[in-house]
């Protein structure tokens, strides 16, 4: 069953039933202010932080289904009906009105279709202001003139999600609201830049900000009392909730179309009246909207491609690389599962978005980076979360301090010690910034000082050096690194016990760092890391092997974690994906654990983390083994490391088996089996319902996870094969045998690069020969920036 389809043409995803299972959202707005909205126009904004600076309020994980939201009502003063722009809140019988919803690039539009009016509500924020419009258009199609009334409405929030939803007795009587020329004014007493302001490019027929007024008792936004009797109150006060509408009467003869435009932003009345002058003409709005594709053209041209696969096109033209930017735009914690009660940047999770986009946002990648340099301990392990904020200089702008006392730690009490610390944090680092590195060319970054969490300073450089050495130290009974509070797998909790996943990502890292090492001519680390990095794969080539597939680790106690005579978690995804893709696994070795990969793991819906599911608690394992089986990191298809495994299949040259797993877990390709997925079929889910759970196949919590950015890297630069190195630009694919080719265009370092692979034998990795500009290549150099190049790569 389908509920929408993809227009790549205009890059939108259009959903043509809006009675989803589930809501699908999108990210409108790309710099400080931004809004999570969902297709029935639910959802908040925020500037800057969702914990401490929310605009509108939101009603998570309630009935109805996320709200409120940023609506439009329309009443029609003939018969004194009602309806909403966006299905909700209203929600007309759809047997009687037509909605759809389109979630393009950073914006959204709802439409609606009703009784011979047709509406439409475009979402946006234009860059460089800190304001959403709301774009509404609403024709006539009737033969005969209408008399109409439009409201806006939305919520305003106490600021901070805390204040949204606990303890109300300072907040309620803080916030205010009121209305002059044409502008509302939110005012939250507390907080000296604490103003949001909403006006409209028109004159307003009537306004209400306090919401009980405007929705009135005993009503709810599906039957406000102002839109019911087609009258706003002129509601301000000091104190209470507050919302904002604006009401426009409308007089529309047949086949005439009004333009309106409604605006919500950060700061005060004089700021609204800035923004309402710049945006009254929609000239303006659709200037601002052109200017947002053009900023998302600039990012995706970076890499487009054409392949046999539709819907792997589809993503990676689009969709991938959107989710991918917004994860490192917004670090995973604003959403409808993540609302706002965490901030800050989590370590792994930055480290291996920000690996992933180096080519469409090197600003933000490398921003990220010096950011986590700054949460990395001096002792060479990553704050597990940490608020950049810590580590920046002070500036004028105050910190948030709710009046309600709640002690503030302090600064020596930010660094967490070992018994918080997870053991891979910091390791995923050291490739993130030499994929930086790679892309950009920017050696010099390795030379840079940045200082460390607990104080002191180091050169980027140093930095790598400390983390593996902190890995190099932290080794259990049989050598293999300890897991500590967790590694990548949150809920395997193993202490003092030992960890494979996180070996293999010691080997893994050391690799990448060797390559900086070399570039710097640093001869003594050459030796001490080469050493390292045989010493590491010993220990993981002796200890690790099961006969069939690598195990996952050890407990403290030394008992085997996924072994062969275990009757749960017997086989796990993350040991077997990583001792392939980190190098430490032999050819033979690699062939047999993926292979098991496949015999165990592998559903039509993707991998699974690990099976059988645990279904008996064990302390020693970890909280993994109490998650109900077949959920989350308990045997559920978890999204993130699946293209770990396309990664190590092309590292060993099985271009069909890359594909096959590429193709189970693809969003795209699950597009007509909404009532198996139920989520968005343009965006990765973090986990999808694995085997042992009842509702097999159900995916859940879309956009903010690591799967976004690693199925975009593991796709392009090992399916497709495209790679920046220091010096070349790497095409090296691994494909199913079946494609003839496919086609690329790649900007690096300012060239272009028209890519054209032939697979005239069909085979599924190899290059026979390389061609740049009609001549025969070794390889593929930097070209000078802004110039053009062809490059034919012949497989075989
Ligand atoms: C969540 C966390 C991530 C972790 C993963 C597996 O996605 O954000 O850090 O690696 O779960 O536990």
């Amino acid at each position: 069953m389908k509920y929408g389809h993809f227009d790549n043409a205009k890059r939108e995803y259009v959903i043509d039933r809006v009675d989803l299972p589930v809501s699908w959202t999108n990210y409108i707005g790309v710099e400080d202010m931004c809004a999570v909205m969902n297709h029935t126009a639910g959802g908040y904004v925020f500037y800057k932080s969702p914990q401490y600076h929310r605009i509108t309020r939101f009603r998570p994980n309630g009935v109805p289904m996320d709200g409120p939201g940023h609506y439009v009502y329309i009443s029609d003063a003939e018969d004194g009906d009602y309806w909403s722009v966006s299905w909700q809140p209203v929600g007309k019988p759809l047997d009687e009105a037509r909605y759809t919803c389109r979630h393009g690039l950073s914006y959204s539009v709802y439409e609606c279709d009703y009784k011979g009016i047709s509406a439409s509500q475009r979402l946006l924020v234009p860059l460089g202001d800190a304001v959403e419009l709301w774009d509404v258009r609403v024709k006539n199609n009737s033969d005969r003139t209408r008399s109409l009334d439009v409201f806006s409405y939305c919520e305003f929030s106490f600021h901070h999600i805390d204040m949204d939803n606990q303890n109300f007795q300072m907040s309620l009587y803080a916030s205010g609201s009121s209305y002059a020329e044409g502008v509302i004014e939110y005012d939250l007493f507390y907080e000296e830049f604490g103003y949001q302001y909403f006006t409209a490019n028109f004159e307003p027929d009537g306004y209400d900000c306090v919401r009980d007024r405007f929705i009135g008792n005993y009503h709810t936004e599906a039957n406000p009392a102002a839109v019911e009797k087609r009258s706003c109150s002129s509601s301000t006060e000091k104190g209470g909730n507050h919302c904002a509408a604006l009401q426009k009467k409308l007089t529309l003869a047949p086949g005439e179309e009004a333009r309106l435009i409604f605006l919500l932003g950060e700061g005060r009345r004089a700021d609204g009246q800035r923004m309402r002058e710049k945006y009254a003409d929609p000239a303006a709005v659709d200037a601002a909207a052109d200017a947002l594709a053009a900023y998302w053209n600039a990012k995706l041209t970076k890499l487009q491609i054409a392949t046999p696969n539709e819907n792997m096109n589809t993503m990676l033209n689009t969709w991938n690389l959107y989710q991918a930017e917004i994860n490192v735009m917004f670090s995973r914690f604003a959403s409808f599962i993540e609302v706002g009660g965490r901030t800050g940047l989590g370590y792994r999770d930055t480290a291996q978005d920000a690996m992933c986009v180096p080519h469409s946002n090197p600003k933000k990648c490398r921003e990220r980076i010096e950011q986590l340099l700054h949460g990395l301990v001096s002792k060479g392990y990553g704050l597990h979360l940490f608020d950049p904020a810590w580590f920046e200089p002070e500036t004028e702008e105050k910190p948030f301090a709710s009046p309600t006392v709640v002690p503030v730690p302090d600064a020596a009490s930010r660094i967490h010690g070992l018994k918080d610390t997870c053991s891979d944090d910091a390791l995923w680092l050291i490739p993130s910034i030499m994929e930086y590195v790679r892309e950009t060319g920017d050696e010099a970054f390795l030379n840079r000082v940045i200082g460390y969490a607990d104080g002191g300073e180091g050169t980027v450089y140093e930095h790598m050096k400390r983390i593996l050495d902190f890995s190099a130290e932290q080794i259990g009974a049989h050598g293999v690194c300890k897991g500590l509070r967790a590694d990548w797998n949150d809920c395997l909790n193993l202490g003092g016990g030992e960890s494979a996943l996180v070996s293999f990502l010691h080997v893994w890292a050391l690799e990448h760092f060797l390559e900086a090492a070399r570039c710097m001519d640093a001869a003594d680390d050459i030796e001490k890391y080469e050493a390292m990095y045989g010493r590491v794969k010993h220990v993981c080539e002796t200890e690790l092997w099961d006969g069939d597939w690598f195990i996952r680790g050890f407990t403290k106690s030394g008992r085997k974690i996924g072994t062969h005579t275990d009757q749960e978690g017997k086989i796990h995804l993350e040991s077997n994906a990583w001792a392939v893709l980190s190098g430490a696994a032999t050819y033979e070795q690699g062939i047999k654990a993926l292979d098991s990969v496949d015999r165990y793991l592998y559903t039509p819906y993707g991998i699974m983390l690990n099976g059988p599911s645990y279904t008996v608690p064990d302390e020693e394992v970890g909280f993994v083994t109490r998650v109900y089986p077949g959920v989350k990191e308990n045997g559920s298809i978890f999204s993130h490391p699946n293209p770990w495994v396309w990664a190590a299949e092309c590292r060993l040259g099985r271009g069909d088996r890359a594909m096959k797993f590429y193709d189970a877990l693809c969003p795209a390709r699950q597009n007509d089996m909404i009532e198996i997925r139920e989520s968005e079929p343009y965006s990765y889910c973090q986990f999808i319902m694995g085997r042992d759970h009842t509702a097999f196949g159900r995916a859940r919590h879309p956009f903010m996870t690591g799967s976004g950015g690693w199925a975009y890297f593991s796709a392009t630069r090992y399916i497709l094969g495209i790679r920046p190195q220091l010096d070349e630009l790497l095409i090296d694919p691994c494909i199913p045998a079946e494609w003839d080719g496919f086609t690329a265009t790649r900007e690096w370092r300012g060239a272009v690069y028209h890519i054209e692979v032939r697979n005239p034998d069909h085979v599924m990795k190899g290059v026979r020969s390389l061609q740049l500009d009609g001549a025969l290549a070794d390889y593929i150099p930097p070209c000078a920036a802004g110039t053009e190049h062809t490059v034919v790569v012949v497989m075989g």
